[in-house]
């Protein structure tokens, strides 16, 4: 049996293709949901609508400090793992998040039981994103690593980590291309968007570096009302007591946070993103769409080194140039993997921890 922890809205979409691989496969799954993540609409929405099996159990840990949400995970997770630890043969981790450092930390502690990492290898090389010492810490946690491109690969050998790496490709592309015909036929545009304009920027703003400093984020909403077009953006609710303080541009449109299928027939029908998301990034690239970084640096490289992501950080100076000098993309090509990464680690799985 494997054991996937996941807590935070972005684990939820990754999860979803990797656990219909797995039963495809017919191995067995147990979901632990941290709580993390416990809005209806950062969580439970998404488990309804992309079909994730439910939960075996809901740590409902919920929003605390740093240390305080990773030592509640860790106590909880470490009591249901003891408790079937015969059972398992692997815990399966995605991505940054706290809900991934508590589980990488419980599970290299319990051998010979495996710690698999997916998404491994990203950095942004900015230790003071906890998501960087998240990752780091996980990556050199793990057993078994997939990497959703070969810089993550070249990444992983450089820092010399003792796991067995392998490259699949990116979940959120498998993703993007099972939900989007689903997207396309169910979600009703025009619901979303309250004004009337066809052409609009579709923003998101999520990273503490953004949302708990007030001059970034004063300073992106001062670039977002200079952008002649309407600008939605769907609030995670890290921003609700901030913007409560401030007033907003006219063109600048806020919504509660959107589910996954509405973020991709937004995603099909934006003229551009701009985001701090890291998930969004690739998104807009397997949409076909310009982003704007809101961050000093990314993990997706790639997607800067095609020209079809712009990195300007809270800057308005930059993100008005970004927004009015349409840069020349290159032809697109298919980053991160052909959409078969999560058949790809099932598939791995299955030789890695079952012959
Ligand atoms: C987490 C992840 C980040 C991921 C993001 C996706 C970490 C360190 N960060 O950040 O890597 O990209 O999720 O969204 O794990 N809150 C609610 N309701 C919710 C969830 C959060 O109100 O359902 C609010 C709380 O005020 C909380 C704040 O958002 O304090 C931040 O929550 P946190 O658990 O740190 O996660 P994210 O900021 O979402």
């Amino acid at each position: 049996m494997i054991v996937t922890i996941i807590g935070a809205r972005p684990q939820f979409i990754k999860a979803a293709v990797v656990s219909k691989a797995l039963v495809e496969l017919g191995i067995e799954e147990k979901i632990i949901h941290t709580g993390q993540h416990y809005d209806e609409k950062m969580s439970n929405v998404f488990w309804e609508e992309l079909g994730i099996p439910p939960y075996e159990i809901n740590l409902e840990v919920g929003s605390k400090k740093h240390g305080a949400q990773t030592a509640e995970m860790i106590q909880k997770i470490e009591a249901y793992v003891e408790s079937k630890r015969e059972k398992i043969k692997g815990i399966l981790l995605y991505g940054d998040t706290n809900s991934t450092l508590a589980g990488s930390l419980v599970a290299s502690k319990m051998k010979p039981l495996k710690v698999i990492h997916v998404e491994a290898g990203l950095r942004s090389f900015n230790r003071h994103m906890p998501e960087e010492i998240n990752r780091i810490v996980t990556d050199h946690l793990s057993d078994i690593l997939f990497c959703s491109s070969q810089s993550s690969v070249d990444q992983l050998k450089k820092e010399s980590v003792i796991g067995h790496i392998y490259e699949v490709g990116d979940v959120m592309y498998d993703a993007v291309n099972a939900f989007s015909p689903i997207a396309n036929r169910t979600v009703n545009l025009q619901s979303l968007l309250p004004f009337k304009e066809k052409d609009f920027a579709l923003v998101t703003i999520h990273r503490p570096s953004n949302t708990d400093h007030s001059q970034n984020l004063s300073n992106i909403i001062e670039a977002l009302g200079a952008i002649q077009i309407p600008c939605l953006w769907p609030v995670h609710p890290r921003n609700n007591t901030r913007l409560e303080t401030l007033s907003l541009p006219k063109n600048i449109f806020t919504i509660p946070p959107v589910s996954y299928l509405e973020m991709l027939k937004l995603l099909e029908h934006c003229k551009v993103v701009l985001t701090d998301s890291g998930g969004l990034q690739k998104e807009a690239y397997w949409k076909k769409k310009q982003c704007i970084t809101l961050r000093k640096e990314t993990e997706w490289i790639e997607t800067v080194r095609e020209n079809w992501n712009t990195i300007v950080g809270p800057n308005p100076d930059k993100i008005k140039a970004a927004f009015n000098t349409q840069p020349k993309r290159s032809t697109w090509i298919p980053l991160y993997g052909h959409g078969d990464a999560a058949q790809k680690i099932a598939q791995q799985l299955k030789t890695s921890l079952y012959s």
